[in-house]
């Protein structure tokens, strides 16, 4: 089975951006860390990460066919981006959104997911966590 986990902006700044709120871990050890989990053993995962909305968009149009779900942290794009969110349907991926930190419980423009409609569930608040929780509810539905 084949998983994409996209990050988008200022997710490459994790580890310094904020680590009260988005922690002490580098997305490169994140990814090391999702990568060498025991949940992940038999999963096949690319990472990619980008600050631009539209090499996101392009990625997921490229493995709308070779994956067989998206994990997304979309950062702020999460909040307002349209053309996204249609990408993700577009795509047809199954796509879980996941967060770092509670956005159920942070500035009001954060409560808002335009994804979360296209998404098959929305993990949050967990730190890294929540990306094995998305992981492990892809693999509860298979
Ligand atoms: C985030 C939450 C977003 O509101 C924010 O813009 C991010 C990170 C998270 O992982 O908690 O960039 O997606």
């Amino acid at each position: 089975m084949k998983i994409i986990i996209v990050n988008g902006p200022n997710l490459n700044l994790l580890g310094e951006r904020e680590p009260d709120i988005y922690g002490y871990d580098s997305l490169e050890q994140i990814n090391n860390w999702i990568k060498n989990h025991d949940s992940c053993k038999n999963v096949d995962i690319e990472f990619f990460q980008s600050n631009s909305e539209g090499k996101i968009i392009d990625f997921l149009h490229k493995k709308r066919k070779e994956a067989d779900f998206c994990i997304i942290n979309a950062g702020a794009l999460t909040h307002y981006s349209y053309s996204l969110r249609d990408a993700i349907s577009a795509s047809q991926l199954e796509t879980i959104e996941v967060h770092l930190s509670d956005i159920h419980s942070r500035e009001n423009f954060r409560k808002t997911s335009v994804i979360k409609n296209v998404c098959i569930g929305q993990f949050f608040g967990q730190g890294k966590q929540s990306y094995i929780a998305a992981i492990e509810h892809i693999l509860e539905k298979k």
